[in-house]
C-alpha cells in the first residue's frame, strides 16, 4: 500500500486549482440512469469513488466511457436493477442508484450500504420517502428490494436533512405522477448541482438550495452535457492548510458562496482572507487563535471540514471546542493527532483542543477520507517527518493531493508500496 512522507514546517505559497466536486459528481452520474442517450459530464475528478460508481453503472447495463475529466454515460441499455454488495460496500454513495432505478425500471435491489468508520449511516429517511411515494419496500438478506407500479408525487417531511436522501428523492420524483414537495430538504450546493442537472434534462424542480423543494413530475427526461461544480471541501482543505503553515495561497476555482461558514471561522482564527477575481486568497502570517466550531448541515460549518479545522486549532493560541453534530463517530483522527503532540480531550460529541506550540512528525495511520486529509495537514505543519499509511482512503476523495501540496512548496511525496 502506498504511503505519504512529509517533512513539515514549510509555509505554503502560490496558487492551486480546485477540481470537480466528488459529492456533486456522484449523484450527477447516477442521474444519467433516468435518460436514454449519451450524457456528457465534464470536470469530473479522477477519484476512486468515481471509478466505483462508473463500475456500478456499467454493471446495471449503462454504457460508460470517457477520458481524463470527462465521463459519458448512455443508459439506453439499462437492463439490471441489482446493485450487488461487493460493489456497494466499496462506496456507500452507491445507494444513489436506488431512486433512479425505481423511477426508470420501477424496481431495484440494492445492497444496504452498511456503516463506515464515521457512523452507522442509516438510510431510513430515503426508504420512508420512497414508500410514501408508493414504492413497496422489503429488506431481504441485506438488500433493499423496491418495486413500484407507479410513483406518485406527495408531501414529504424528512426527519433529517439527509444529503444523499434528498438526492435519491429528487431522482425518484422527477418522473413521478404529480407534485412532490420535500420539506426539511438538504441545502448543500451538491444538491443544487443535481437539481440543475435534472432541470437541464427537462425536469421541473424549484427551491433547490432551500429546505423546501418542489418537483412537478414529467413523462421523460433527455440527455445533457454538464460540468461538475468545484469541490468546496478540497478548496477548504487548501484554505486551512494555508493558515496552518503560515503561508499565502490562492485557491483557484472555488465558489466563495459555498465557503461562508469556513471563511468566517478562519477569519476569526486570525487568517487574512481576500476574494480575488479567480479565487479565494488565504494568508496565515498572523498568529492563529482558538475559535469554537459546531458542525451542522449546510450552510452551517461542514462536517467534512471538521478534522482539517481541528488540526489548525491544535496549534492555535488558546483553547477551542469542536462539536460534531452530524455524525456519531467522527473523531477517529484525534488519537493520531495526539500521537503528533496535539492536546485534545474528547467528551461525547465535543473535542476540547488546547493549542500547543507545534506538532511533531510521527508515523500515523489514515482511517477515513477526511481524517486522512487532516493527517496530511498535520504533517505539513509538524516539526520533522510524518509518514502516513493507508493513503488509499485519501485517494477516494482527493486527486493528486500530494502533487498539489508539493506545487505549493511542501516537502511531500508518495512512496509506492
Ligand atoms: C453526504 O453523506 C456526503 N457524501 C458526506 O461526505 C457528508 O459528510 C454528508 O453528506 C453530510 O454533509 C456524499 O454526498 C456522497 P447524510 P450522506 O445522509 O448523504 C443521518 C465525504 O467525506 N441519516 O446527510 O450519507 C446520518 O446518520 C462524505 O465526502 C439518518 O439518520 O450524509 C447522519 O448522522 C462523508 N437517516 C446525518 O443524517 C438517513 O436516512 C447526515 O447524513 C440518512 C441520514
Amino acid at each position: 500500500m502506498d504511503r505519504i512522507v512529509i517533512e513539515g514546517g514549510r509555509p505554503l505559497k502560490g496558487a492551486v486549482h480546485v477540481g470537480g466536486a466528488k459529492n456533486a459528481a456522484l449523484p450527477m452520474l447516477a442521474s444519467a440512469l433516468l435518460t436514454d442517450g449519451w450524457n456528457t459530464f465534464t470536470n469530473v475528478p479522477a477519484l476512486r469513488d468515481i471509478e466505483s460508481i462508473k463500475l456500478l453503472l456499467s454493471h446495471l447495463g449503462a454504457a460508460v466511457e470517457g477520458g481524463p475529466g470527462t465521463v459519458r454515460i448512455n443508459a439506453a441499455g439499462l437492463n439490471n436493477s441489482e446493485a450487488p454488495y461487493d460493489l456497494v460496500r466499496k462506496m456507500r454513495a452507491s445507494i444513489l442508484v436506488l431512486g433512479p432505478l425505481v423511477a426508470r425500471l420501477k424496481r431495484a435491489r440494492v445492497s444496504l450500504p452498511g456503516g463506515c468508520a464515521i457512523g452507522a449511516r442509516p438510510i431510513n429517511v430515503h426508504l420512508k420517502a420512497l414508500s410514501d411515494m408508493g414504492a413497496d419496500l422489503e429488506l431481504v438478506d441485506g438488500y433493499v428490494e423496491a418495486t413500484a407500479k407507479v410513483l406518485r408525487g406527495t408531501e414529504l417531511f424528512l426527519d433529517v436533512p439527509t444529503v444523499t436522501g434528498t438526492e435519491n428523492i429528487l431522482m425518484a420524483a422527477v418522473m413521478a405522477q404529480g407534485r412532490t414537495v420535500i420539506r426539511n430538504a438538504a441545502r448543500e450546493p451538491e444538491v443544487v448541482a443535481l437539481a440543475d442537472t435534472l432541470n437541464q434534462m427537462g425536469a421541473k424542480i424549484t427551491g433547490a438550495g432551500t429546505s423546501v423543494i418542489t418537483i412537478e413530475g414529467v413523462s421523460s427526461l433527455t440527455p445533457v452535457s454538464v460540468s461538475v461544480i468545484p469541490d468546496r471541501i478540497e478548496a477548504g482543505t487548501f484554505m486551512v492548510a494555508a493558515a496552518l503553515t503560515r503561508g499565502d495561497v490562492l485557491v483557484k476555482g472555488s465558489d466563495p458562496s459555498h465557503q461562508n461558514a469556513l471563511m468566517d471561522k478562519l477569519s476569526r482564527a486570525g487568517a487574512k482572507i481576500s476574494l480575488e477575481k479567480d479565487g479565494i486568497r488565504v494568508c496565515g502570517e498572523a498568529p492563529v487563535v482558538g475559535v469554537d466550531v459546531k458542525t451542522l448541515p449546510y450552510p452551517g460549518f461542514p462536517t467534512d471540514m471538521q478534522a482539517q479545522f481541528m488540526v489548525l486549532m491544535s496549534v492555535a493560541k488558546g483553547q477551542s471546542l469542536i462539536c460534531e453534530t452530524v455524525f456519531e463517530n467522527r473523531f477517529i483522527h484525534v488519537s493520531e493527532l495526539r500521537r503528533m503532540g496535539a492536546d485534545i480531550t474528547v467528551s461525547g460529541n465535543t473535542a476540547a483542543v488546547k493549542g500547543v506550540p507545534a506538532l511533531s512528525g510521527a508515523p500515523v495511520m489514515a482511517t477515513d477520507l477526511r481524517a486522512s486529509a487532516s493527517l496530511v495537514l498535520a504533517g505539513l505543519a509538524a516539526k520533522g517527518k510524518t509518514e502516513i499509511q493507508r493513503v488509499y482512503h485519501l485517494d477516494r476523495g482527493y486527486e493528486h493531493l500530494e502533487e498539489k501540496f508539493a506545487h505549493l512548496g511542501a516537502s511531500i511525496q508518495r512512496v509506492k508500496g
